[in-house]
């Protein structure tokens, strides 16, 4: 469906308004940076949809920072039950003995990071490490260890603050649940 009115009249429900984002953010920068005192970051955004996640979670850092970019595709339909992504837009800088954190929208199957963690992993950084804002554990199939999460949430298909439905709704200020109807499937 092409999305028509304001963009809010597709949102059933806020799930996560604006401030609860930005202060549960400030409480991950401020865990992020103690941790990696005496260190400089790499963050890595996942694109699309952490886009605006990186913009805020990066401005309540205090540590020395870089952020590099990563796009990944799926292959085909098959692609979310197998896992197998495609790197469309690689890292510019190695990561080679850096301290990296992977910066990801939201953890559903797992499926994703499984795959970029092992990818990454072979690139040997000093350190490796993920933060997810969302993670959805009802449908996970692989374990994979966040080690900074913003907000667990149930099985909703869920808009904005990066997220996307059809590549629309990502400018959203907060996380919404969609109208059932929006979705054509
Ligand atoms: C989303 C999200 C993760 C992945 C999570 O990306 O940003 O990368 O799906 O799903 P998984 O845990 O089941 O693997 P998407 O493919 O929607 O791309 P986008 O960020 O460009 O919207």
């Amino acid at each position: 469906m092409t999305p028509s009115g304001t963009v809010h009249e597709a949102v059933q429900r806020v799930l996560i308004d604006s401030d609860t984002l930005q202060n549960r953010i400030r409480e991950l920068g401020r865990q992020i940076s103690a941790d990696h005192a005496g260190q400089e970051v790499t963050l890595i955004c996942i694109l699309k949809g952490s886009m605006l996640f990186t913009a805020d979670l990066m401005r309540t850092l205090d540590v020395p920072v870089v952020v590099d970019f990563m796009g990944i595709s799926s292959y085909g339909a098959s692609t979310k039950s197998s896992g197998v992504v495609k790197i469309v837009k690689d890292l510019e800088e190695r990561i080679e003995d850096r301290h990296v954190l992977v910066v990801e929208d939201i953890v559903d199957t797992g499926l994703t990071l499984n795959y970029l963690l092992n990818a990454l992993t072979l690139r040997k950084p000093a350190s490796l490490k993920v933060c997810a804002l969302l993670e959805k554990p009802a449908r996970r199939k692989v374990e994979v260890k966040i080690d900074y999460l913003g907000f667990t949430i149930d099985d909703h298909f869920v808009i904005g603050y990066g997220l996307d439905y059809n590549n629309h709704y990502r400018q959203l200020p907060y996380i919404g649940i969609i109208r059932p109807e929006m979705v054509s499937e």
